[in-house]
């Protein structure tokens, strides 16, 4: 039996996507291989939204070419995604064993490109666009209790440092009860949990309604009877007074929001090409804080963005501060070709950068300790996501804040099964996660 293996880069539309190119090859007869390097398909799925995610790719590939000159000829390379999608034959070039090439909008060709490759052909087939969904196309569940649901593609917004509009193309919404009926059919297959995607979920259906849909979607998505909704990414300019109340009024949506800021400073928000102020942004939590005292929110954040000085990483600093992320995801700027900012000459200089970076990190540790310290003694109703990857004796869920929690079984090992809900009490806190034990009560 021919086997295939997936090696995924990058964000959570990537994650979706390589479930559905899992599901495609399973229709074609592969089966999963348990270890990558024995596979008969080797895919990645790639991303190019920093340089250092490139760079992993490079190594990872270049290492399996030792497999094809020592003995295995036939495995099958393929490099799909934001990387196959920028760069198409020029990848040939750099890697030579490398098979398959394909981009971003073409998922569904991958098994002919297989088996075009299989035969002795190298195959590279890189579209500019497509009107179709991956959700069409079907799909293997790494967690069968939990699916991406992608209401979005593409993006709009052209942040100066961003290379997503060019690689995943302008922004297109799925048919409103397209979603709604992919949903209810999740529901009636055990799932529990979706999460819906898209470069800028807030701005779901301008394209092809006139005027955001956003709000309405996610309370129509929470009445499909699914236990628990979340979503990514939202952007600060287009977060609605209407998404606010549906969050505050729903409870299947989970009470936690993904808001990159990327910058504190008004001066860099500019020169992003962000399209709000510091205080804008601000006022949003406020409001948010106002419907939802209690909401967990973390935010994306950029450092050393040309022209950034001393004074505007402060800034960056201080609003980090006073809004007190209970998370935050943090990048040193990544100059992308193609991209607005990479033609800026002011570029901040490596040490620099480092140095703020690594404040802002000691900052931002401090804050999700303190966000976890808060949580000691509560109780939350936990999803259990399985067996935790550093200790089988140690179940992980996550609590409705999106907080990762770890449970110790008990003496008699018995484990409440992933895709269930419990009840637990926090009893620990560390940075990044909580421990804590079963208790009794409904969830
Ligand atoms: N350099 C560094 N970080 C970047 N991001 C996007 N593009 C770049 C870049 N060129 C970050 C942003 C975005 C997250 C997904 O990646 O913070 O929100
Ligand atoms: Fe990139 Fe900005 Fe679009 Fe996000 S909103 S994908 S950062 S261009």
């Amino acid at each position: 039996m021919r086997t295939y293996a997936i090696r995924t880069f990058g964000c959570q539309m990537n994650k979706h996507d390589s479930e559905r190119m899992a599901g495609l090859l399973e229709a074609e007869g592969l089966v999963a291989a348990d270890v990558l390097e024995d596979a008969d398909v080797i895919v990645f799925n790639t991303c190019c939204v920093r340089e250092t995610a490139d760079e992993r790719l490079i190594g990872q590939v270049s290492s399996l070419k030792a497999l094809k000159t020592g003995g295995r000829p036939d495995v099958v390379i393929a490099v799909g995604g934001c990387v196959g999608q920028r760069d198409g034959t020029a990848l040939l070039r750099q890697l030579p064993h490398v098979d398959v090439v394909f981009g971003t909008h073409n998922i569904e060709e991958l098994p002919a490109l297989v088996a075009a490759a299989a035969e002795g052909r190298r195959a590279v087939s890189v579209l500019d666009g497509t009107d179709r969904f991956a959700s069409d196309l079907p799909s293997v569940r790494e967690r069968r209790w939990h699916a991406w649901v992608p209401i979005t593609v593409g993006c709009d917004n052209h942040c100066a440092y961003c290379i997503v509009p060019a690689v995943r193309g302008p922004e297109r919404s799925r048919v409103f009860e397209d979603i709604i009926a992919e949903v209810e059919r999740l529901v009636a297959d055990g799932v529990v949990e979706v999460t819906l995607l898209g470069q800028n979920v807030n701005s779901y259906g301008r394209d092809r309604y006139g005027a955001p849909r956003f709000a309405e979607l996610l309370r129509c998505v929470a009445s499909t009877g699914i236990a628990r909704v979340r979503f990514a990414t939202s952007h600060p300019k287009d977060l609605s007074d209407e998404t606010i109340c549906a969050l505050a009024e729903t409870p299947a949506l989970m009470p936690y929001l993904h808001l990159p800021v990327q910058h504190g400073s008004d001066r860099i928000l500019e020169a992003m090409n962000r399209g709000y102020t510091r205080s804008a942004y601000l006022e949003r939590i406020t409001r948010l804080r106002a419907a939802l005292p209690d909401i967990a929110l973390s935010t994306d954040i950029i450092v050393g963005f040309p022209g950034e000085t001393d004074a505007d990483f402060e800034q960056t600093l201080s609003l980090v501060a006073v809004v007190g992320f209970d998370h935050a995801f943090t990048f040193i700027y990544s100059p992308r070709e193609g991209t607005p900012a990479a033609r800026l000459s002011e570029t901040v200089a490596r040490p620099v950068a480092q140095e703020r970076f690594d404040r802002l990190a000691t900052l931002v540790r401090d804050l999700s300790l303190a966000s976890n310290e808060r949580q000691v003694g509560q109780v939350h109703t936990v999803l259990i996501e399985g067996p935790s990857r550093r200790d089988v004796g140690t179940l992980s869920g996550r609590t409705p804040h999106n907080r990762l929690v770890h449970i110790p079984l008990g003496d008699d090992g018995v484990a409440p099964p992933a895709g269930g809900l419990r009840r637990v009490r926090v009893v620990h806190a560390h940075p990044w996660f909580l421990t804590g034990e079963f208790t009794e009560g409904e969830v």
